[in-house]
């Protein structure tokens, strides 16, 4: 399974194993890390799933979406590396991944 590293804002870091073909944000909630909302459920409608993609890992994790990005005008402190977790599918390509939490939600 592969493993996902969280790191919140204050540098907590959580490092969990992730289910192939869960997304990112499912798998911050199913673990129970706090930083992550996700008030839609996963439905790329809320963008308080917002989380930083650390910049080894955003050839892997690839582009948003032209809807993802849209939403991502709503997170708080977007920049290039932001990407909205319920959008980042899990597979055997992103073990080791490392994600890292916004101080807040918008
Ligand atoms: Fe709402 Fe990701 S959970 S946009």
């Amino acid at each position: 399974m592969p493993k996902v590293t969280y790191i919140a804002f204050d540098g907590t870091k959580y490092e969990v194993e992730a289910k192939t073909g869960s997304t990112v944000m499912e798998t911050a909630i199913k673990n129970g890390i706090p930083g992550i909302e996700a008030e839609c459920g996963g439905a790329c409608s809320c963008a308080t799933c917002h989380v930083y993609v650390d910049p080894q890992w955003t050839a892997v994790t690839g582009e948003p979406s032209a809807m993802e990005e849209d939403m991502l005008d709503f997170a708080q402190d977007a920049n290039e590396t932001s990407r909205l977790s319920c959008q980042i599918k899990i597979d055997d390509n992103l073990d080791g991944l490392i994600i890292r939490i916004p101080e807040s939600q918008a």
